[in-house]
C-alpha cells in the first residue's frame, strides 16, 4: 500500500514583500520521485528550502514520515539528505575528509567502505585526496551527492541536481539515482531544468509558475493537458504567459 512520505499543505513564504510561494500542496509516496519545475523563481528552492527546515513558512504545514516538521525536525532530518548543484561542501577539505567528517556528522558505522562505494558508484574515486575547493563544478556536484547518500536516507531532495554536469556524466547520474530509488525504495524531490532529466527520472511532475502548482501528473499527463509534444515546449508556453495558461486555468476552474 502506498505510504505518504511527504505531505505538504498550504505552503506559503513571503521575504519582505516578495511571495516566493504562494500556495502550495501536495504529497510524495514512498519511492516516488516528484519532479518540480517552473521558471526562474518559480519558488522551487524556497519550497526545498521549508522542506529541509531550512527556512520557517509564512504559513502552511509540512508533514515528513507522518510527523509534523516543525515539531519533530532532527528527527525527520536524520532519515533525509539534500543536494544541490549551488550549496557546496567545505572547500579547503580534502574530498576524503568530507565524506569523513559528514560520516561523524550522521553516525556512519561502516564510512569508509560507505565512502569507497559511493565514490566508486559516482566514477570519482580518483578524486578522493583533491582539495574540495579545486574540483570542476561537476566534481563538486557528484562528490555532493556522494555526501547525500551517506546516511543512506529515505527522502532525498535534490536541487537541480544534474546543472553542471555534461551529457555523459548527467546521464550516468540520472540512471544512477533511478537504479539507487528501485534498489532501495528511496522518495526523491528533485528539481530541474532540464526537461530531459525530468522525463527520464521522474514519476510525477509539479509545474510551478508564480509560486503555485499550476499542473501535476506524470510526465505525459502533463504534456497531455497542456497539449503539447514535449515538457520542453510546456515549459516555454507557461513561462510566456499566453494562450496555454489561460486555457488551463480555465480547466482548472
Ligand atoms: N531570502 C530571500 N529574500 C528575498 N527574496 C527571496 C529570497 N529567497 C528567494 N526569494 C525570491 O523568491 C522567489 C522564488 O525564489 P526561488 O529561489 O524559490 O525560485 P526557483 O524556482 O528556485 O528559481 P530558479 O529556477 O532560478 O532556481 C524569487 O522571486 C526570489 O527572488
Ligand atoms: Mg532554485
Amino acid at each position: 500500500m502506498a505510504e505518504t512520505l511527504v505531505d505538504v499543505q498550504h505552503l506559503r513564504k513571503e521575504f519582505g514583500g516578495t511571495v516566493a510561494v504562494a500556495d502550495v500542496s501536495f504529497t510524495a509516496q514512498r519511492g516516488e520521485i516528484v519532479g518540480v519545475l517552473g521558471a526562474n523563481g518559480a519558488g522551487k528552492t524556497t519550497t526545498i528550502q521549508i522542506l529541509l527546515g531550512l527556512i520557517k513558512p509564512t504559513s502552511g504545514n509540512v508533514k515528513i514520515f507522518g510527523k509534523d516538521l516543525e515539531h519533530h525536525r532532527i528527527e525527520i532530518l536524520q532519515r533525509a539528505n539534500f543536494s544541490s548543484a549551488y550549496t557546496g561542501l567545505p572547500s579547503n577539505l580534502k574530498v576524503w575528509e568530507n565524506m569523513l567528517i559528514f560520516s561523524k556528522i550522521y553516525g556512519v558505522k561502516n564510512h569508509r567502505e560507505k565512502t569507497n562505494e559511493l565514490l566508486e558508484m559516482f566514477e570519482i574515486a580518483h578524486l578522493r585526496n583533491k582539495i574540495t575547493g579545486h574540483l570542476s563544478s561537476g566534481e563538486s556536484t557528484r562528490v555532493n551527492l556522494c555526501k547525500a547518500l551517506l546516511n543512506d536516507p529515505e527522502l532525498l531532495m535534490l536541487d537541480e541536481p544534474t546543472a553542471s554536469l555534461d551529457p555523459d556524466i548527467a546521464d550516468k547520474v540520472r540512471k544512477l539515482l533511478r537504479r539507487i530509488q528501485s534498489e532501495q525504495q528511496i522518495t526523491m524531490v528533485y528539481t530541474s531544468h532540464n526537461m530531459r532529466d525530468v522525463e527520464e527520472v521522474c514519476d510525477r511532475v509539479l509545474f510551478m509558475h508564480k509560486g503555485r502548482i499550476i499542473a501535476e501528473g506524470t510526465p505525459q499527463q502533463v504534456k497531455d493537458r497542456f497539449n503539447q509534444k514535449s515538457l520542453e515546449d510546456v515549459f516555454i508556453s507557461v513561462a510566456r504567459g499566453g494562450d496555454v495558461l489561460a486555457a488551463s486555468e480555465k480547466e482548472a476552474t
